[in-house]
């Protein structure tokens, strides 16, 4: 429908509530509607791939950790024969083997039932059933009797979950981007911090908070005031959304020292990203013979800055790549989403995180990792489970604590009277569009390939504008 609102008639001639009709219009009740967020739960997210977990928490074989999502717990375990998941209920009568949020970090023989003491290895294998000879012969198949098993694939120092075995691939399904992020080495990071809120709002409102940088202006006001002509040619004035990097307000030195500050207000501001040991290289940069040219100047100044951060941290000890060469060879945006739940913000060797899982129409878990490069034989203690807080503690770092601020009035604010819609810039707001009609592919039951292709497209939309999926 024109108004955006409403119910569309899908391709296979059954009806979807609240389609996305005009692309640039989202109807509100996508957020907090009890029978959409119904239909999410059995169209989508059974179908999709899903991050269970870092594989650094289970490094050592008969480690494991439970993921769960919408009531469906799974067991990753690292099993000999590799990382194995298995569907979390006894095959008795059904109780989990291991509790929800369990973080087993521990070599185990296996999962005992804490019912009646059946016993599974980590290969998923049956092996005891305690009073054999009181059931009957066809309720003890061996096959029938061992674990399910469920989907998974590891990629990126993580594994992924999929309950749906006839799903593409995860590489199918992501496309080149994740090669893209391997070349970068974003899979050899490890936690620094893993923080996790409760957030009152749709997992969707929660996400599109993070899918367009057109919010800086006034959320984060310090980016804004350290780096204007950027900001503002982004997003602020018509220059066809390409920001200036210089401003021609200042000298050489003054564009020079607002790129730093801006890099120290990233890093203090995700506690992280930006890495402190990446800003303090910055800091002590010499003083440079620049071109003449301001953009050759700042090109050249940046250029060296990577330049130093590789080899500074080589002679560290650590594993990272050659900046300059993969900003050509395989370029990444600051913000990579892999649908439906999971963003990577890479940014010099290290990078933030965020996983987000609905837990009913109008609330919602969100995760927060800080990763980075450690080296060799550095004792480095990876956090075995986040740190919950409430989402407006002081303790998250001020970026995501502005963001924050936002999302649960904003989840308040799409009830009201008359706001049916949410109302889209087709050239920076494209990838709330284009994700929110890739959900409504899978409501409506669209081929996965087709699906797996649309999909593909969302790498590099961060701030990207409104693109047709081809269905
Ligand atoms: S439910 Fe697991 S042993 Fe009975
Ligand atoms: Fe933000």
């Amino acid at each position: 429908m024109a108004d955006g609102s409403g119910t569309g008639v899908s391709q296979n001639g059954g009806t979807i509530p609240f389609k996305v009709t005009d692309p640039e219009r989202i109807p509100t009740p996508r957020y907090y509607d009890a029978a959409f967020y119904q239909l999410e739960n059995e169209k989508l997210w059974p179908h999709v791939w899903q991050m269970a977990c870092r594989l650094e928490l289970i490094p050592n074989e008969g480690d494991w950790i439970e993921y769960s999502n919408l009531g469906k717990s799974v067991i990753v375990v690292r099993a000999k024969s590799g990382v194995k998941a298995y569907h979390n209920a006894c095959r008795h009568r059904g109780v989990p083997l291991v509790p929800e949020a369990g973080f087993g970090n521990y070599k185990v023989q296996g999962f005992i039932c804490p019912f009646h003491g059946w016993r599974f290895n980590t290969e998923g294998k049956c092996t005891f059933v305690y009073g054999k000879h009181m059931f009957s012969e066809h309720q003890l198949d061996q096959d029938d009797l061992n674990l399910r098993p469920c989907r998974v694939e590891t990629w990126g120092g993580l594994a992924w979950i999929n309950h749906d075995d006839t799903a593409p691939g995860l590489h199918e399904t992501m496309g080149p981007v994740l090669e893209r992020l391997d070349a970068h080495g974003k899979s050899n990071l490890k936690a620094e911090w893993w923080f996790a809120t409760k957030l009152p709002a749709n997992w969707k409102i929660a996400m599109e908070a993070f899918m367009e940088g057109y919010h800086v202006m006034r959320t984060h006001p310090q980016l804004q005031k350290a780096a204007p002509a950027l900001y503002n040619g982004m997003y602020g004035m018509d220059t066809g959304g390409i920001g200036d990097a210089i401003n021609p307000n200042w000298t050489m030195k003054e564009n020079i020292a607002s790129q730093v500050r801006t890099l120290e207000l990233l890093s203090e501001g995700m506690a992280g990203m930006v890495h402190a040991k990446e800003v303090a290289i910055a800091k002590a940069m010499p003083d440079l013979e620049l071109p003449e040219d301001p953009q050759m100047a700042l090109m050249t100044w940046y250029g060296t800055l990577q330049h130093m951060i590789t080899t500074q941290l080589r002679a560290a000890g650590e594993n990272v790549p050659d900046l300059n060469a993969v900003a050509v060879s395989d370029p990444v945006n600051s913000v990579e989403f892999l649908f439906p739940h999971y963003f990577m913000l890479p940014f010099f060797t290290s990078m933030s995180a965020y996983r987000i899982r609905p837990t009913g129409p109008e609330e919602c878990i969100f995760e927060l990792w800080s990763l980075t490069h450690v080296a060799e034989g550095v004792d480095h203690q990876v956090p075995t489970e986040p740190t919950w807080l409430p989402y407006d503690s002081d303790q998250f770092p001020p970026i995501p604590r502005q963001d924050y601020s936002n999302i649960p009035i904003q989840q308040k604010g799409v009830h009201a009277s008359g706001f049916d819609f949410m109302r889209l810039s087709h050239e920076k707001e494209g990838m709330i569009s284009n994700y929110n009609r890739i959900l409504d592919g899978y409501l409506e039951g669209v081929a996965q390939d087709k699906l797996a292709a649309a999909t593909q497209m969302l790498a590099g939309n961060f701030d990207g504008p409104i693109l047709d999926l081809g269905f």
